[in-house]
């Protein structure tokens, strides 16, 4: 291990693209295994104290390293960080009060490591489970419960996971930043209230986190350009990203690069998504920058806030301008697609009648009372999801990615259904085992709006 450092220190003085700044609010999980093409971690969610507002302690629930001795629990938890073709092994420990499992979103593992009730069962308290998967996708993921996920999640935990490979633009910064929203109390702590807004549209926060700080700052170089890779990891908050004076070139959404970048003003992030960019940060040293989320209208008369800020950045001296782009990014191959391609209809619906239990619906079912879907290893369906409900839903299935039909030269695994329209994705199904789908507003998923896929043994 400490030649290993020793070397990637050299390496990093003695070249000219020296790996850049990371996030500095983000802690990494200690890889114990001197392999250099195996992760192996160690995890443990318990609860704790933590000050989501200075000098504001509330109890959370949050994941720590359980491989360092002196580390101590953090939201958003310790990042994952790998490479493409790694090995990953994670001994995780639950401390909670209540069982739980850890779903790596976005990443296709193995059926047993999905971590759902319909691949394990969930990890009692004071329990433990082995997650090992093969990694075969490259950009940001997370991982999170899939147990009572509304609570356990909003309660703080969530990570990012960083798969390297593929083509690395070069860049100053290559920064990480998970956004949430935290619903707290006068005296700091997280409210257990929910009202049925809350229920209805998702419960959205008081206070924004941008990697577990609200409004966090940093400096950047005049003139550099920069990485920034986004997931939301809110229960229902939508972020509609813009800094104003600047744009950003999208590379890549949830599951690695997309084969055509392109520029744009706002970038929306549903629950669950994630989205990378680059920025050039043109400007004077001194400059004061601001990224901030507006109002994005997702149905039922949800009230706009009006811009909040997420991140302060300051422009330091300036660098060396940025170089030119790679000329290829993803090589995603478009799934077949054609006239006969099977197709399967969702149809998303929501019953408000009793506003303090709403219920949400997929085909008319509500989870766990569902009827799975069956295919096989292989097959290419086109999936018609249809939104009729009076907001909107951000679809998530697990285990394996879709393309959207309109756009195919990227890979997503969870995408926003706007209200009241439809949307076709096309699907290769994965490998065999029980898949969850379902609305990624937590609130929407503990209450109906999930389903499973089963993909039947490889004949
Ligand atoms: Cu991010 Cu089924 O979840
Ligand atoms: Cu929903």
């Amino acid at each position: 291990m400490r030649r290993a450092s020793l070397l990637l220190f050299l390496a990093a003085c003695g070249s000219s693209d020296a790996p850049p700044l990371r996030t500095p609010d983000l802690q990494v999980l200690t890889d114990t295994n001197p392999d250099p093409d195996i992760v192996e971690v160690a995890l443990v969610a318990a609860p704790t104290t933590l000050e989501l507002l200075d000098g504001k302690p509330a109890e959370v629930w949050a994941f720590r390293d359980g491989a360092a001795a002196d580390a101590t629990a953090s939201i958003p938890g310790p990042m994952l960080e790998a490479k493409l073709g790694d090995r990953v092994i994670v001994h995780f420990r639950n401390e909670l009060p209540e069982g739980t499992t850890i779903h790596w979103h976005g990443l296709r593992v193995p059926n047993a490591a999905d971590g759902t009730p319909a691949s394990q069962m969930p990890v009692a308290p004071g329990s433990t489970y082995d997650y090992e998967m093969e990694i075969v996708d490259t950009g940001l993921f997370w991982y999170h419960p899939h147990v009572n996920g509304e609570v356990q999640v909003e309660r703080g935990l969530y990570a990012p996971v960083l798969v390297h490979g593929g083509v690395e633009p070069a860049v100053a910064a290559d920064r990480v930043f998970v956004l949430d929203d935290v619903k707290l109390s006068a005296s700091g702590a997280l409210s257990t209230q929910t009202n049925a807004l809350d229920l209805m549209l998702g419960r959205q926060g008081n206070v924004v986190l941008v990697n577990g700080k609200q409004a966090p700052e940093l400096v950047a170089v005049a003139g550099s350009r920069e990485r920034w890779r986004f997931v939301n990891a809110a229960n229902g908050r939508y972020f509609r990203l813009e800094l104003p004076g600047h744009t950003f070139r999208v590379i890549g959404w949830d599951g690695g690069l997309v084969n055509a970048p392109y520029e744009t003003e706002r970038v929306l992030i549903a629950p669950g998504e994630r989205y990378d960019v680059l920025v050039d940060l043109g400007g004077d040293p001194g400059d004061a920058l601001a990224l901030r989320t507006v109002h994005y209208d997702r149905g039922h008369d949800i009230p706009d806030p009006g811009p909040i800020e997420l991140l302060a950045i300051t422009l330091g001296e300036a660098g060396e301008p940025p170089g030119a782009l790679p000329t290829t990014w993803g090589d995603v191959a478009p799934i077949a697609t054609e006239a006969s391609t099977p197709r399967r209809m969702f149809l998303l619906q929501e019953d408000d009648t009793d506003p303090t239990s709403p219920v949400f619906t997929i085909n008319g079912e509500a989870f766990p009372d569902i009827t799975p879907l069956t295919g096989a290893p292989g097959d290419i369906e086109i999936w018609e999801i249809h939104n009729m409900s009076e907001m909107d839903h951000p679809f998530h299935l697990h285990g394996m990615s879709f393309q959207l039909l309109d756009e195919p030269g990227g890979w997503k695994d969870t995408v926003n259904v706007p209200r009241m329209s439809p949307l076709a994705v096309a699907v290769e199904l994965g490998g065999p085992g029980r898949w969850m789908y379902h609305c990624h507003i937590l609130e929407h998923a503990e209450r109906g709006m999930m389903g499973e896929l089963e993909v039947a043994d490889a004949p």
